[in-house]
């Protein structure tokens, strides 16, 4: 079975694949955490984002794979453990413009078919279930409001999680900062050439900003357990 879930950043696609993969026995396939790695490749080289063919080169030389460790998964690149690295400002800086080039994105799209070959999968993106599998058993549009969106995210980054504390709160200047961000990635994402953020015609839609993480894990598995 594959199971794609689509939506903006901060929607609450990470927390729901890896509990969908928990708890059905999937294999969670982070598609963000790959166009992560690129862009990470990139700034340790010193290549720039415009550089349309030195980002290319770098994409189809890199090795990305992903492990377990007590805390969950990890992202490895070319061997060396990634993580925490591929998740700070400056890779959110700079992953909409990397993820927008088409060399990127078939590297990217070819690794991602070959998980979803090998077996059963719950994979999260942008455009999962419009191009990397469009014939996905399952697929899922999950959104939230901007503020929703940057209020998980700056609890996150503070080592909270709104999942377990709902109540949890974070600097409000650095909130309005992740807000921005979210704005300026929502817009790259969405209005690019390629493989645009978007629904697929048979996406089922969900708005989670006033909805738990059990709800939304709920209502996925209830449209799993349709097929
Ligand atoms: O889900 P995320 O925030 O980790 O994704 C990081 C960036 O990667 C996001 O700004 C857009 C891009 N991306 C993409 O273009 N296609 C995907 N399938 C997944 C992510």
């Amino acid at each position: 079975m594959i199971v794609a879930i689509d939506g903006p950043a901060g929607s609450g696609k990470s927390t729901v694949a890896r509990a969908i993969a928990e708890r059905c026995g999937l294999t969670y396939l982070d598609t963000g955490a790959m166009y992560r790695c690129v862009t990470l490749a990139c700034l340790r080289r010193g290549i720039a984002d415009d550089d349309v063919d030195g980002v290319a080169g770098v994409a189809r030389g890199v090795r990305i794979e992903f492990g377990v460790s007590g805390e969950g998964q990890t992202v490895l690149l070319d061997g060396g453990d990634v993580t925490r690295d591929i998740r700070t400002p400056e890779v959110d800086r700079a992953v909409s413009a990397v993820s927008a080039i088409p060399a990127v994105r078939d590297v990217m799209v070819e690794l991602q078919r070959r998980v979803g070959k090998a077996g059963d999968v719950v994979a999260e993106g942008r455009d999962i279930g419009t191009v990397v599998f469009p014939h996905a058993d399952v697929k899922v549009f999950l959104t939230a409001d901007a503020e929703a969106r940057a209020h998980r995210r700056a609890v996150q980054r503070e080592g909270g999680d709104v999942a377990r504390d709902a109540r949890a709160s974070a600097d409000v200047a650095e909130e309005q900062a992740i807000l921005a961000e979210i704005r300026r990635r929502d817009e790259l994402d969405s209005t690019r050439r390629e493989a645009p953020l978007r629904p697929a015609d048979d996406a089922h839609h969900i708005d989670s900003s006033a909805m738990g993480v059990d709800e939304v894990v709920a209502r996925v598995i209830e449209l799993m357990e349709r097929v």
